[in-house]
């Protein structure tokens, strides 16, 4: 019980917060006007309120639109995208892919065309087929996949070196130590040989 009134002052906080207008665009009944304000796609409103009809998002600076922006907005009657340099890499999935879930009798594609890379320049963004978008991508989840692959190898590679260079030390040990047995073991019988020998006259001239 103690935490319903702060359940309440989340709900009406969160609600306003939904409901009001986004910082940087202009509101009017239930259509959201950010157009023609240099946004940024780093700068737009993380979410818009719910229940707007009409969004205005041309004339700006957007590269791509942020993965499901425009996903919660139901009641979206139209949405107006030309004019802004849309960058057709992966990042430009998201709106492809909403821009053909939209009715065609909205229209929202019109004028929405890439603008780099140079290859895609100018193709309206709804008819980019995914091979193409993709193409722009490979680059760098391949630059990773190889990169990892080679630091894998340089790994394995010094592990493998380090193994063998600890065998070859492990063997010279060995070696080593058995000459140095051998040679103990040859000076000890030579020199019993050779004692044998110094004690042989002396024993022969003892008799
Ligand atoms: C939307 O905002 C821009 C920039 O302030 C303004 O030029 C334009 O007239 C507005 N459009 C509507 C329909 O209010
Ligand atoms: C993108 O479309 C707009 C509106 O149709 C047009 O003015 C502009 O020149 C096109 N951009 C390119 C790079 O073709």
């Amino acid at each position: 019980m103690k935490g319903f009134p702060l359940l309440c002052l989340l709900l009406l906080f969160g609600g306003q917060r939904s409901s009001a207008c986004p910082h940087l665009c202009s509101c009017h009944g239930s259509q959201v006007n950010c157009s023609s304000r240099s946004l940024h796609s780093s700068s737009l409103p993380v979410r818009f309120p719910a229940g707007i009809t009409e969004l205005r998002l041309h004339n700006n600076r957007l590269n791509h639109l942020p993965n499901g922006l425009l996903d919660d907005l139901t009641s979206l009657r139209s949405v107006s995208l030309h004019g802004n340099p849309w960058v057709c890499d992966c990042g430009i999935l998201y709106l492809r892919a909403w821009l053909l879930r939209q009715p065609a009798a909205l229209a929202s594609h019109l004028g929405v065309n890439c603008s780099s890379p140079p290859g895609l320049r100018g193709r309206l963004v709804v008819y980019l087929t995914e091979e193409e978008v993709l193409e722009s991508c490979h680059y760098w989840y391949c630059n990773l996949a190889l990169a990892s692959q080679v630091c894998l190898f340089v790994f394995v590679a010094v592990q493998a070196a380090l193994l063998l260079a600890l065998l070859v030390f492990l063997r010279r040990f060995e070696r080593l130590s058995k000459e140095a047995r051998r040679t103990k073991e040859e000076s000890f019988t030579a020199g019993e040989g050779l004692r044998e020998n110094e004690y042989a006259p002396l024993k022969d001239s003892s008799i």
